[in-house]
């Protein structure tokens, strides 16, 4: 994952929100017209992709500061979640919360995000938890891809926990499979679907009916796995070809033998370290995903309960200073594999010829290093989205 290409010294044209073309400085073709011409001077800075997103949560009510008090307190998020609290906690506040005002305020996270850098996205529903709450998450999912210029990738997050009442994790399941699926569908709603395969949420069982549903509606899953135990999720999810199995901060030997990708599996490993670093629970052991050959893409897990932050850089940094990944590695997983990872690797995660000119330019740095090295600040300096420094 650290080999690919870096010019040193070189050139890049953007005309009309696209990439026109770069090269090393000896290729530089020169300037004949200047007129309504910008230079931007990235002497001794790099110029990156933008980063892709591929993990958010990023349509919420609230904040949940107070969970995170009573975890400086001493209760774990698992005793919070068991108290009622968690993504039940959202999910009250969400269904209370109207449309268009959820709308306005995850459009201003969004918008945050792309200063911030990023240049593709990923969001989930699941703080619906009811029909109508969870299909009016997936609305403001669309209305928010069609009201900004990056790819937004819509998951519909079907079973991410049990919902309050009469429901278990199996007749909910079987509810989401039978009506609540087919109704997404109908409206054309998501591009994914997704289940919190955990103790106490959703277990193999009820994961693989929802994979096999939305398989049977053209669906491919992104699965939340092996953040806290690990019981087979992985491989149910590589059998069933999922697109990526997110999380993995456990990982057992039989997950590694799923992934590995000579075992005919285009299933990636997503790792989510602002959730590590936020909860204090491990880091996914990503080195041992990059020794078995397995993809690895860096995502945020933006939400208000694991991971309130939506700032890609600081996943690079925490990529580097926390689970040992090489800078390039690092970048490798938060653009190309990201984009990947959310299947718009045609749009997004790299600087080619005809794409979108969404970049961003360092501030002047010895290495890339300076990513993790400079933890105290921040090492991006502009941000480029379709040509336009945002
Ligand atoms: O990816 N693990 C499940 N879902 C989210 C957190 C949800 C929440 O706490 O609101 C995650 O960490
Ligand atoms: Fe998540």
């Amino acid at each position: 994952m650290a080999d690919f290409p870096l010019l040193e010294n070189a050139w890049l044209a953007i005309d009309s929100g696209k990439i026109a073309d770069f090269g090393p400085m000896e290729t530089f073709p020169g300037i004949v017209d200047w007129t309504g011409l910008d230079v931007v001077d990235c002497e001794g800075r790099y110029v990156l992709p933008s980063w892709c997103d591929s993990h958010t949560h990023l349509v919420f009510a609230a904040p949940r500061s107070h969970e995170f008090m009573s975890r400086l307190e001493g209760k774990t998020y698992q005793q919070i979640a068991d108290e009622g609290g968690g993504i039940l906690n959202s999910a009250r506040a969400l269904q209370l919360m109207p449309e268009d005002q959820l709308f306005e305020e995850a459009l201003v996270r969004l918008q945050h995000a792309m200063q911030a850098g990023t240049g593709a996205i990923e969001i989930k529903s699941g703080y619906g938890l009811d029909d109508e709450a969870e299909l009016k998450m997936l609305r403001i999912i669309q209305r928010l891809k069609e009201a900004v210029p990056i790819p937004v990738r819509r998951t519909f997050l079907a079973c991410h926990a049990v919902p309050e009442g009469n429901w278990t994790a199996t007749t909910w399941t079987r509810h989401v499979a039978e009506h609540l699926l087919p109704r997404v569908q109908k409206e054309k709603l998501a591009d994914y679907v997704d289940a919190f395969c955990e103790k106490g949420y959703f277990g193999l069982e009820e994961v693989s009916t929802l994979l096999e549903a939305a398989s049977k509606e053209g669906l491919a899953a992104k699965v939340h796995v092996n953040q806290f135990n690990a019981f087979g999720g992985v491989k149910l999810c590589t059998n069933l070809d999922a697109l990526t199995v997110d999380h993995l901060e456990v990982l057992e030997p039989e997950d590694l033998e799923a992934l590995k990708s000579s075992s005919n599996t285009r299933t990636m490993a997503c790792a989510l370290p602002g959730c590590s670093y936020f909860l204090g629970i491990p880091y996914t052991p990503v080195r041992e995903l990059i020794k078995a050959d397995v993809a690895v893409a860096l995502a945020t897990d933006f939400n208000p309960g694991s991971a309130p932050s939506s700032n890609m850089e600081r996943i690079v940094q925490l990529a580097i200073l926390k689970m040992k990944m090489l800078p390039l590695e690092a970048i490798a997983a938060a653009t190309l594999n990201g984009a990947a990872a959310m299947e718009v690797s045609d749009q997004a995660g790299v600087i080619a010829p005809g794409r979108a000119a969404n970049v961003l330019v360092t501030k002047p740095m010895e290495g890339l290093e300076g990513f993790g090295y400079d933890f105290g600040e921040s090492s991006v300096e502009k941000v480029f989205i379709d040509g336009v420094e945002v």
